[in-house]
Order: C-alpha cells, then structure tokens, then sequence
C-alpha cells in the first residue's frame, strides 16, 4: 500500500475525470492521500475533497508565491480551518526564491505566520523551499521548527543540508525527480536519507517520473518512485512503499 503525502487534486488539470481518477487509486494501491492546500481557494476545494473521500486528508496553507493575497481577515479564516477534523498538517508553506513574487520581506513574514498557525493547532508543516536553502533553514531553526516536525517538500538540496533537517528529525518528500537522469545530487542525498525519513510524493499534476515525464502526474506513477528509491537503496519495493506509509502516518498522526 502506498502513501501519497503530497498531491494537488483540486488543480484544474483534474477537472476533467477528477472523480474517475479519484476512484480508482485504492484499486491500484494507493490507499491514502494528502491533498495540500497551496492558495485560499485550493484550500477550499481541499476541504470538500477531504468530506468526500474517506482516503483523502488535507493540508491547509498558503504557497509562497501566492502570499501576496492573504490579509488578516483570511488569515483568521485559514486558522479556522485548521482544526477541522481530517486536516493533518499546515502547507505548503515556505519561500520560493526561484519565482521573486511577491517580495522575500513579504514571503517571510507569512512563512513565520503560518509556522505560527501550525505550533497553535499541535500540527507538522510541509515545506516548500525553492532557491531558498539557507533563508528557509535559518528561519526553520529560529522558528524551533523541530519541535513542530515536518517534512521538507520535493527535497531538492543537498546531502550536507539533509543532514541539518535529520537532525530536526524532519522528513524528505521524494517524487518523480530522482527518477530523472540528471538528478545526481538528489540521488546522493535519497542514499543518505534514512528509509524512515523519506515519504512519497507526486506533486500532481506537476514533476512527472521517467517514462511519462511531461505529461500530467497523479498519484497512479508512484510506484515509479517507489522503484528508484528501492534501486538506490537496495531494497525492495514493497519495503519502500509500507515504510514510507508507515512514516507518514507517523508524521501526520493517523491511526487506524
Ligand atoms: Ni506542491
């Protein structure tokens, strides 16, 4: 059984077959997914996602590059959000640096109120950090992140920079990039990675795995993921898939 610990079924992409698409993961084993919130109104449609399929939890928050729309009468209605029942964790928050909109001062400062957010409610964060690497770290040990937990969304930094979020004890999402040929530093740093730390991720409809890279993603490729991490690692892939399930259970306090 798969976990997918970071998808964006509310995009657009799936408005065409969502429901089809939806209803045939359990089928193909991908037994629980964690829609993330990236804007007020995907978080919105997370929401309704979550009520409608008993597999889905949600993640609440504002991505960077959309920081530019929150106010405090929003802000107020996203902490509202988070205790609802089957929100698991606050994101994607964090800076993208990749994408300068809108300004860094503005991106931090909602960055800091979101991690805010998080510690009230008694939830883990999933990070986004793109071109941000020693900003996001200094706010995150600032911030105590290691006491909220966390996971380092699309891990794309280094294996010396995964040894200071090992030590916070964060997890690293894993998507279709390791399966690409020009991921070298990513590959070094998933050998490193602790098994126990690593989550699967797809990121749909974004960063599709080899064959299909370019196309739309869902959650259907991780198995393709799954692979490359167990080829690395040298283990199998059934061993990947139910630690990793177990990790994000672990991390996103479901039990069942
Ligand atoms: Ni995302």
């Amino acid at each position: 059984m798969i976990f997918e610990s970071h998808a964006h079924y509310d995009d657009e992409a799936f408005d065409e077959d969502r429901q089809e698409l939806l209803g045939s993961l359990k089928n193909h084993g991908i037994d629980k997914v964690v829609n993330v919130g990236a804007s007020l109104k995907s978080c919105e449609i997370t929401l309704r996602l979550m009520r409608e399929y008993p597999f889905i939890y949600g993640a609440m928050g504002v991505h960077p590059s959309e920081t530019a729309e929150l106010n405090e009468d929003n802000f107020a209605w996203l902490r509202a959000q988070c205790t609802c029942d089957k929100v698991v964790a606050v994101g994607e928050i964090g800076l993208d640096y990749y994408w300068k909109e809108p300004e860094t001062s503005v991106q931090k400062m909602w960055f800091e109120r979101q991690m805010g957010l998080a510690k009230e409610a008694g939830l883990p964060v999933i990070i986004h950090s793109r071109d941000a690497a020693k900003d996001t770290l200094d706010m995150l040990k600032a911030l105590h992140a290691g006491e909220i937990g966390g996971v380092i969304h699309c891990y794309s930094y280094t294996k010396e920079l995964a040894r200071e979020y090992l030590n916070m004890d964060y997890y690293f999402g894993i998507g279709g990039v390791i399966t690409f040929k020009n991921s070298k530093k990513l590959k070094e740093a998933v050998e490193y990675i602790p098994l126990e730390n690593i989550l699967l991720e797809t990121d749909s409809p974004y960063l599709t795995p080899e064959p299909n890279r370019g196309k739309r993603n869902s959650s259907l490729n991780l198995p393709a993921v799954a692979e490359a991490i167990a080829e690395l690692k040298g283990i199998t892939c059934q061993e990947v898939e139910e630690t990793t399930y177990q990790n994000a259970c672990r991390l996103f306090r479901i039990t069942e």
